[in-house]
C-alpha cells in the first residue's frame, strides 16, 4: 500500500489535531489494511484502507458493488447494537473514489488470539456468541426479500422477493438435487446410509419452516474480538436467508471447516489445525447459548450440519471437474489434491453424522 493513501484518507477524514504518530497499523485482512487512530478524549477510530490488489488480482472498481458491501456493514452493526449493545462499532462511515476506497469505524479493542484462550474462556465466549446470535436471528430485518443483498440506488433489498414458503421448498429441493447428483458420481462413500439420512431429514425439515434473518456469513475468529469481557463482531459478511441453517452454519464453521481449510493459503497463518480443539469449544459454547432452553433446537442444528457438510461435499466435486481453477479458488480451497483430500474428509463426516448414534455427534450434553 502507498503510504499517499493513508494521508489522503486522513485529509478526507478532516479530523482535527492527527498526527501521523497517533495511527498505527493494526492488521489486514483479504480487502484491507487496518490502522487504529489514537485520540484523547473521543473514542479510538479504526480506518481500513481498501487494498487495490486481493486474492492475486487487481480489484476492478465498481461503485455499486463497494455501495453494497458497505451499506450492508452498516445496517449489520446497526442491528447487531439493537440486540445486543455494543457487540459492533457504533459508528460507521465510508468513501469512495476510484484512487481510494476507506471505511472508518469505531475501535473494538484487540482481543486474544485463539491460542492464548482457555478451554472455559473459549466456552464462554462462544455462548455470547450463541445468545447474541439467537437475537440476531429473532429480530425482523429492515431489509425486504431473500438471498444475497443488493443496492437498487436507493436502498438495499434481497435478490429475491418470492414468497418464504416458495422459498423455503425451494431450499428444500436444492439439497436433495445436489444429494442426487453427489449419489450418481463414483464417489465411494455408503450411499444407502447417508441418502436415507437425508431423504428423512429433509421431510421432516420441509415441515418447519424457518425464519428470514439477516446473517452474517463470514464469522471466521479473524471477525471477532475474542474479548472475554465483551467479545466484538466486526467485517460481517450479511445475507438474508434462513436461521436456523446460518446458526448450523457458525457451528460447522468451528467444528469442520476452519480446521479443514487450514492448509490453503487464505489460512496458513491461521493455524486453525493446531488450534481445533479451541474452535470446537467455541462452537460447543455457541449451541449453549444458542440453544437455551429449547433442546428440541439441538437436532435442527446438528440436521443443517449435516446439510452444510453435504453442500461442502458437492462444491468439492463439482470444482474438481472443472479444468482450470481459477486464482481465487486456488488461495481458498487449495490445489486439485487439496480439494480432493478435502472432499474425502467431507465424504466421511457426512457417512459418521448419517449414523443412527451420530445424535452424540456433538458431545451432547443434557441441556
Ligand atoms: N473495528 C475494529 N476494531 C478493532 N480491530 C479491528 C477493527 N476492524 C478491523 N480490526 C482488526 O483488523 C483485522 C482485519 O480487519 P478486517 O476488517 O477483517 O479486514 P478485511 O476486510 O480485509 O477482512 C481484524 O482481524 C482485526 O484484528
Ligand atoms: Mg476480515
Amino acid at each position: 500500500m502507498k503510504n499517499d493513501d493513508l494521508k489522503n484518507a486522513i485529509d478526507k477524514l478532516k479530523i482535527e489535531n492527527i498526527k501521523m504518530e497517533h495511527i498505527s497499523k493494526i492488521g489486514e485482512g483479504a480487502w484491507h489494511n487496518v490502522f487504529r487512530i489514537e485520540r484523547n478524549i473521543e473514542e479510538d477510530l479504526v480506518l481500513r484502507i481498501r487494498k487495490k490488489n486481493a486474492y492475486g488480482q487487481l480489484q476492478v472498481y465498481k461503485e455499486i458493488d463497494l455501495i453494497t458491501e458497505y451499506e450492508s456493514s452498516k445496517v449489520y452493526y446497526h442491528q447487531a447494537n439493537q440486540c445486543s449493545y455494543p457487540i459492533c462499532p457504533s459508528f460507521f462511515d465510508y468513501f469512495q473514489e476510484e484512487s481510494l476506497v476507506f471505511t472508518v469505524e469505531s475501535f473494538m479493542g484487540k482481543g486474544k488470539t485463539l491460542q492464548y484462550l482457555s478451554d472455559s474462556e473459549a466456552i464462554t465466549i462462544g455462548e455470547e456468541l450463541g445468545k447474541f446470535f439467537k437475537i440476531m436471528h429473532r429480530k425482523d430485518p429492515d431489509i425486504q426479500g431473500f438471498g444475497n443483498i443488493i443496492w437498487n440506488g436507493k436502498k438495499l433489498e434481497g435478490k429475491m422477493q418470492e414468497e418464504v414458503s416458495y422459498i423455503w421448498q425451494k431450499d428444500n429441493d436444492f439439497y436433495l438435487s445436489i444429494l442426487n447428483s453427489l449419489t450418481t458420481t463414483d464417489l465411494t462413500f455408503n450411499r444407502e446410509k447417508v441418502v436415507n439420512k437425508i431423504l428423512n431429514l429433509i421431510k421432516n425439515r420441509r415441515e418447519n419452516q424457518q425464519k428470514i434473518s439477516l446473517v452474517n456469513q463470514d464469522v471466521t475468529p479473524e471477525n471477532i474480538i475474542l474479548n472475554l469481557d465483551n467479545v466484538s463482531l466486526i467485517d460481517p459478511f450479511p445475507k438474508l436467508d434462513f436461521d436456523l441453517k446460518y446458526a448450523g452454519y457458525f457451528v460447522f464453521c468451528y467444528k469442520f471447516l476452519l480446521p479443514a481449510y487450514s492448509n490453503t493459503d487464505r489460512y496458513i497463518n491461521h493455524d486453525y489445525n493446531q488450534n481445533s480443539k479451541i474452535l470446537s469449544r467455541i462452537a460447543d459454547g455457541f449451541m449453549n447459548g444458542y440453544i437455551g432452553d429449547n433442546v428440541d433446537l439441538y437436532k435442527c442444528l446438528l440436521d443443517e450440519y449435516i446439510l452444510w457438510t453435504l453442500l461442502e461435499a458437492h462444491e468439492h466435486y463439482e470444482i474438481l471437474n472443472e479444468s482450470d481453477l481459477d486464482p481465487k479458488t486456488l488461495q481458498q480451497m487449495g490445489d486439485k489434491e487439496m480439494i480432493k483430500n478435502r472432499l474425502t474428509l467431507c465424504l466421511i463426516e457426512l457417512e459418521k453424522l448419517s449414523l443412527d448414534s451420530s445424535f452424540n455427534f456433538f458431545n451432547r450434553r443434557d441441556f
